[in-house]
């Protein structure tokens, strides 16, 4: 999965989406050292992360989003170093006190390799003792095979665009297909249409806990939120936090 076409629609769609900064950017701020960010995108977090005085490296393998991170960093670009690469691979000249994998960034890595090559080479960047903070979605409560408008009208140059999508969950194979329809209609009346796939592997917590461990990490803290809720069937995202040992 390639962000680069998708980024101006990432954008758009969370540009108001805050449930996860308060988050991560109190775990920045007292953390004991510089932070890394994995699958950094444009930037949401990694500046509210570098607002709250931490230095942070943030690891991104699109070259769109990137952009668009730098372009949104503005005053808060002194802290903050932005490197194009994939968790699976890079090689950074630092060890860190905090990693983070916000909003899902975990789920474009599709087999159990790729996971724990992630989570390994996340973990050799780590001092002994940081900390690892991610989230995902469970996606049970998603709504699948039915074509939906999430209040997503944009108004642009071009003209007024709307999104909708049609999202199915497949179990056997771990995944969340969103088909995304984007259709804008010009000034004079014509309508054109985009359209873009994203396919995520989807987590179970014991899975991730496997993982974690394999990868050297102490048995996580899970809740069901980002303020400390239990995880229970209904829960809408898991928030891990674990310790590299
Ligand atoms: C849902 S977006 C989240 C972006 C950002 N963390 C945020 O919260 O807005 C997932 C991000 O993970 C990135 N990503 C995908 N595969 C990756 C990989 N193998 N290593 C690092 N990042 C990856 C994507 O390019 C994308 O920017």
């Amino acid at each position: 999965m390639d962000y680069d076409d998708f980024a101006e629609l990432y954008d758009r769609q969370y540009a108001l989406y805050r449930d996860d900064l308060a988050f991560y950017g109190d775990l920045a701020a007292h953390a004991d050292g510089p932070v890394l960010e994995i699958g950094a995108g444009s930037g949401r977090v990694t500046a509210f992360m570098a607002r709250r005085g931490a230095r942070v490296t943030g690891v991104e393998p699109s070259a769109r989003m990137l952009e668009r991170a730098r372009a949104r960093l503005g005053g808060d670009a002194s802290r903050v170093t932005l490197v194009r690469g994939d968790a699976r691979t890079v090689r950074l000249d630092a060890t860190f006190a905090l990693a983070v994998i916000p909003f899902n960034a975990l789920m474009h890595l599709y087999t159990p390799e790729d996971q724990l090559a992630a989570l390994t080479n996340v973990r050799a960047h780590l001092r002994p003792g940081g900390e690892l903070a991610l989230d995902l979605s469970l996606f049970g409560t998603v709504p699948t095979g039915v074509l939906r408008h999430a209040d997503e009208t944009f108004h642009g140059p071009r003209g007024r665009t709307d999104v909708t999508f049609v999202q199915d969950r497949d179990d056997a194979r771990q995944t969340l297909v969103t088909r995304y329809f984007v259709d804008t209609t010009h000034g004079d009346g014509h309508v054109t249409r985009e359209h873009h796939t994203l396919t995520q592997r989807w987590f179970t917590r014991w899975e991730l806990e496997w993982l974690l461990r394999h990868a050297g990490f102490a048995p996580p803290r899970v809740h069901g939120g980002f303020r400390g809720e239990p995880l229970m069937e209904g829960s809408e995202t898991m928030v891990i936090r674990t310790l590299a040992v």
